[in-house]
Formats: structure tokens, sequence, C-alpha cells
């Protein structure tokens, strides 16, 4: 029966990739309840942790799917990834209770978990190396600075210079303002080329914690060589401050058979995690300082000219204040009421830089692979896990961001489109929007 009822209803269809999951939903409190032990599930690295950690992310994906607001714990007690979870089924009936998880806050309200999420909100700083931290004692910021024996990372370094920075989210506005510089420079390098702005972004998010950039070219081969004196050109102008370029390690084994890929999210194309350097003066309205601005900071933000125009991004900018973005952490803003891991740091970083750190990251991928990598680059993370799980399990194929492999056949099969692969594996198309899973 539970069957029968996952082919009628789409919201409740067995696999997330399934189900059409829009951005904004009725049911935000309990996924938001949900997502929060998913993350700290993980920090509590334990044994089965991980499966922990998935099966709080499932249950979140299946409210989310949801068209309706939940009103009584029968509502959810059919939904796939729900009806054997009696932990989640607990979180949603204390939230139908009484209106929040106890357990959600008495884990925020935890030594533990400040800490813990202090240091994970560090730019390159993990899991491990911060619950290593903790054990150590540190308990700030500056007692990672002050200690002699840690042997920071180039991008723990940075974290930790930028983080008021790089845990402010990055609002659409600014990334359009990055996706102009990028595309102007790639025109440059090689015409013709496609430079789309994947990740949250595409799915409709009006932030993100960093800016994901998909590069390609229609002709195979002609990506070749363009990331290497993107990075060049974008740092010569002053809009880069770190990058860590990660070359191509991709083999026929790997695009033919969709091996490790469909383990690992991890995939082969060349890349590069990166910290921008945006120009304040790109930065329209921010809500949470536009009440501080006086009419002049209004007009000399407006001035700002996109680098798409006729004038080229340059630094040498006019810094439109002097006013620090206060410091919103990316968990603050999904989990409401806790004291944001930012709010620890004393010291504001605001050093009279006239830009702000932004996260980007940037992927080449060539034509015959280039569908594979807009849907793996797309997401949501939770989105890509279920499809590749469906298609191992109800199609008997590997699917991963470099192509698709059907193992009944041994063959590997080629598309040249995102619908195009739904097509070979008998999904209904959904848009980006209705992948935020
Ligand atoms: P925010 O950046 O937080 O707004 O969300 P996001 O969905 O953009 O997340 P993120 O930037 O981390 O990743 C964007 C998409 O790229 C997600 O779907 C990830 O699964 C995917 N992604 C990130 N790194 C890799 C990778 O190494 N390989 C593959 N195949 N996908 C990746
Ligand atoms: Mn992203
Ligand atoms: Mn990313």
């Amino acid at each position: 029966a539970l069957e029968e009822d996952g082919e009628d209803k789409p919201k409740n269809r067995r696999f997330a990739c399934q189900r059409i999951t829009p951005l904004n939903h009725p049911n935000q409190k309990f996924t938001e309840a949900l997502e929060f032990l998913e993350k700290a599930a993980e920090l509590r690295m334990g044994d089965n942790s991980r499966s922990r950690a998935l099966a709080f992310r499932k249950a979140s994906a299946a409210l989310k799917a949801l068209p309706e607001e939940i009103k009584k714990p029968e509502d959810v007690e059919n939904l796939y990834d729900i009806r054997g979870g009696a932990h989640c089924k607990g979180v949603i009936l204390d939230i139908l209770e009484n209106g929040y998880s106890a357990e959600v806050e008495g884990i925020k309200r935890s030594d533990w978990y400040q800490n813990m999420s202090l240091f994970t909100g560090i730019y390159g700083c993990g899991i491990s190396t911060s619950a290593k931290w903790c054990q150590m004692g540190l308990r700030s910021l500056d007692d990672v600075k002050g200690s002699y024996i840690l042997n920071l990372t180039r991008s723990q370094l940075k974290g930790i210079e930028y983080y008021n920075d790089l845990n402010t989210p990055v609002t659409k506005e600014e990334a359009k303002w990055i996706h102009d510089a990028v595309s102007q420079e790639v025109a440059a390098i090689q015409p013709g080329s496609t430079v789309v702005m994947t990740g949250g972004f595409l799915r409709g998010k009006d932030t993100g914690h960093d800016v994901d950039f998909l590069i390609s070219h229609p002709e195979e081969g002609k990506e070749k060589g363009i990331l290497g004196t993107l990075l060049q050109a974008l740092t010569k102008k002053g809009l880069l401050d770190y990058t860590d370029i990660q070359n191509s390690t991709v083999t026929k084994t790997t695009v033919q058979t969709g091996m490790d890929a469909s383990r690992n999210t991890m995939d082969h194309y060349e890349r590069c995690f990166s910290i921008f350097r945006l120009p304040k003066t790109a930065q329209s309205h921010r809500s949470d300082e536009s009440s501080e601005r006086t009419v002049a900071e209004d007009s000399a933000a407006m001035d700002v000219v996109p680098p798409a125009s006729e004038s080229s991004p340059s630094m040498d900018v006019t810094p439109a204040n002097g006013t620090a973005i206060p410091g919103l952490s990316l968990l603050e803003k999904t989990n409401g009421s806790t004291t944001s891991p930012s709010e620890i740091v004393q010291k504001t970083e605001d050093s009279g830089r006239s830009w702000v750190a932004r996260r980007v990251d940037f992927v080449i991928a060539p034509a015959g692979q280039y569908a594979f990598a807009l849907l793996g680059w797309t997401g949501s993370k939770m989105f890509n896990r279920s499809m590749r799980d469906y298609t191992n399990k109800v199609m008997n194929m590997n699917l991963s961001s470099h192509g698709l492999f059907d193992k009944t056949n041994n063959c590997s099969l080629q598309a040249k489109t995102e619908e195009e692969i739904f097509e070979l594996l008998k999904l209904d198309y959904k848009p980006p929007e209705e992948r935020n899973c």
C-alpha cells in the first residue's frame, strides 16, 4: 500500500529526486530543527554519526516536499524517510506541542556546540580539527591565534583573518557582481565560453555560503587552460585573495563507470576554491546595515557600475562607508535564536579594507560531460545524493558529475542536457528551483 501511495502522490515518492522540493515551504520550523540535528550529529563524530545525520536530513527533505503545514503527528506518519524514525517523529511532536524542540535548544546552548560551531565556522577547519582544538582547551579565535603549536594551514589562516566576512551570507546582488566580473574575464580569455552560476543561487536562493561557477566551452578541448589564465587575470585586478587549485583527475574509468564519484561527493574536474575580494562599493543595500546608512552613503553605493559595463572592476575604489557589516553566522541564519559564533569573536575585523572577502568556487568541465557537471554542481547535495541512490537502486546505473553508466548493459550513456539525463533515468524533469531538498 505504501508503494502505491508513492506512485500516486508526488509528495510522497520514495526518493527525494522524485518529489518537487521548492525553496519555500510551510514546514520551516520542523526542517530547521531536523537539519540542526543533522549538523549536530556530524559534529559529534560518533560511530554511526554519519548515518544518524543522514536520517535527519532525509526526514527534513521529506517535509520540504509537503505543500501543507503539519498540524498533527498523523500528518507525517506515512512519509518515506520519517515513518521508521522514532527520533525524528519525537522532534516533530515536540515542536507541534511546544513550538520548539527542547533537544535542539539544549544543544544550541551547550559549550560543546558553541565551541564546535565557532571553530568549524573557520574556512579550512573541518570537524576533526575543531574537535582536536576543543580538546586542547582552545575556546576562542584568539586562543587559536595565540597558540604556537597548531601549524595552521594557509586556508585556516585566511579563515581566521576573514572570519566575519566569510560567515556573512553572500547576497544575490554580490553574486551577480562577481558573475559579471568573472564572465568578462572568461570572454576575453576564450570567446564563446559559458560561465554559469550554479549551486544554491541557481536553485533560487537569495543568499549562499559561497558562489559557484561552472565554466565550459561548446567546443570540447577549448575549456583547457581557461582556469589558470582566469585566476591570474582576477588576481592582477586585485579581485582574488586566495586560491586553492585542484588539477583535474579525470580518467577514462571515472567518466565511464561513474565509480567513486557515486560514493564520494568530490568529482574529478579541474577546480579552484578561492576567496574573492568584493569591492565594498559593489555591495548594494544590505538589510542588516540599511538602518545605519546615511543618504550620502546610499548614493555612494548607488554609483557602482557593474563590471560587465565599460568600467572594469578595480581596487582603487573609494570605500563606500566604514560601517562594519555585523557578522551574521550562517548557522544563526538558519537557526533563529542562537548566539552566533561570530558574536563570540570580540574583535571586529574591519581594518579599513575597501573590500570584503567572499568564498567563490570555480569548476571547469569539457563539453561532453557538461550536462552531468551542471546537474552535480546545481545540487542540492541531498538532491544529488537521492538521484544517485535512485539511479543505482532503481535503474542499476551509476550517476556522477561526469557521466551515467548502465551496469546492466555495461555501457556509458551520453547526454547533452539535464533534461536528457532525467529522461534516461525515467524521471520527470525538475528545474533547479524544485531541487531544494
Ligand atoms: P550554499 O553555497 O550554502 O548556498 O549551498 P550550495 O547548494 O551552493 O552548496 P555548495 O556550494 O557546497 O555546493 C554546490 C553544489 O555543488 C552542491 O550540490 C554540491 O553537492 C556540489 N559540489 C560541491 N563540491 C562538489 C564536488 O567536489 N563534486 C561534486 N560533484 N559536486 C560538488
Ligand atoms: Mn554554493
Ligand atoms: Mn561551493
